[in-house]
């Protein structure tokens, strides 16, 4: 699948439900309105949608939420990919996640193929980890970290750097992801969802300043490591871990997307930053050849916009309204 701007799409990320027990702030408001469970896509129709992109191209899936593992019966559908990822037609088969349920399912998600997880987590401070994930356990997330070290999954660390709550932990993160045998990445914030700029312009982060910081205690080497994300990644030669940054906002790397995103009830957002999106809930469910919802993937591929325009100001609201939970990134 080409977009119209030359670029290839092979990275599918599907948001399994927008349900999450924790609550951050950046993500989601405190009194979310959930969807109710039956306009959910099935496990059964994930499967048959995971499966129609396999076959036109997607080699690499990342499963999201909200949270991911609070999903009924999800490892059914990681189960039901398996065959996939042993084929070869699927290189990769990943999840972004919380943590908060790895100590339940990190041995089950590696049995069935999975060999990286990204999982969130912006500060080791347990005071702070409550202040912003407002219902998060650390202790369960710590414990869920082992669960997957010790199933034998590689773990990314997906860090938010966020000025004034966890920027006094920069080099504390790198030196405990180095002693881990955790990869560590930061994100800056983006502007999504209606819960208003006004922290967002305050604890915004640039990450050209997280980056010099990092420099004045570690040796940080460029190198050309790529996981298909949009993360540019430097090894740290004390710890001989790798940190990637991920620069929406400072450097705009949508020149290179080769990714799309659909939510759990079945709409296809063509990029994270723009509203425009395809429904494929109607076309999978019209007939039980695939023939219309591929048509309709390929209709949706050919808009697929060239980026997008956030931007972080006291006075702008975000652009884009839907919570960042909606999609899972
Ligand atoms: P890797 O496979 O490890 O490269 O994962 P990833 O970075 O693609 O996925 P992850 O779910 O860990 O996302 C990390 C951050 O990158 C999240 O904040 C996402 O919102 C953000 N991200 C991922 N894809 C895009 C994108 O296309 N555009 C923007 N603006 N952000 C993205
Ligand atoms: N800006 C940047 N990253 C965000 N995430 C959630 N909300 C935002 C936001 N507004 C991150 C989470 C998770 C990943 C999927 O997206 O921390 O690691
Ligand atoms: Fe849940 Fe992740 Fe959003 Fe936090 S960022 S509320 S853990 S979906």
């Amino acid at each position: 699948m080409v977009d119209p701007f030359g670029r290839m799409v092979d990275y599918l990320r599907i948001s399994v439900t927008d349900r999450c027990d924790f609550r951050c702030v950046y993500c989601m408001s405190e009194d979310m309105n959930f969807l109710p469970k039956k306009e959910l896509l099935t496990i059964e129709e994930l499967t048959r949608v995971s499966n129609a992109f396999i076959r036109l191209g997607v080699k690499k899936l990342r499963f999201t939420g909200g949270e991911p593992l609070v999903r009924k019966n999800i490892m059914a559908l990681f189960n039901n990919l398996t065959p996939q990822l042993e084929s070869g037609a699927l290189r990769e088969m990943t999840l972004t996640t919380n943590g908060s349920q790895l100590g339940k399912y990190a041995q089950q998600l590696a049995d069935a193929g999975m060999r990286r997880i990204n999982v969130s987590l912006d500060t080791l401070n347990s005071d702070k980890f409550t202040a912003i994930t407002r219902w998060g356990k650390f202790d369960q997330v710590m414990e869920g970290l082992q669960a997957a070290k010790k199933a034998g999954l590689k773990v990314k660390i997906n860090t938010v750097a966020l000025q004034g709550v966890n920027d006094d932990e920069l080099h504390t993160l790198v030196s405990w992801c180095g002693d881990e045998g955790f990869d560590l990445t930061f994100i800056e914030v983006m502007p999504m969802g209606d819960i208003g700029n006004e922290d967002r312009v305050d604890q915004y982060l640039p990450l050209t300043k997280v980056r010099s910081l990092l420099s004045e205690r570690w040796s940080l080497n460029e190198i050309d490591y790529k996981t298909g994300g949009p993360a540019r990644y430097v090894e740290v030669r004390e710890t001989g871990g790798k940190i990637g940054f991920i620069t929406p906002m400072t450097h705009n790397f949508c020149e290179s997307c080769n990714r799309v995103r659909m939510t759990c009830t079945g709409t296809l957002y063509l990029c994270l930053g723009q509203d425009d999106a395809m429904d494929l809930r109607a076309p999978l469910r019209s007939s039980d050849s695939d023939e219309p919802l591929e048509q309709a993937i390929f209709k949706a591929i050919a808009r697929k916009p060239k980026g997008h325009d956030f931007i972080i100001d006291r006075d702008t609201l975000p652009s884009v309204a839907r919570h960042m939970s909606v999609t899972g990134g």
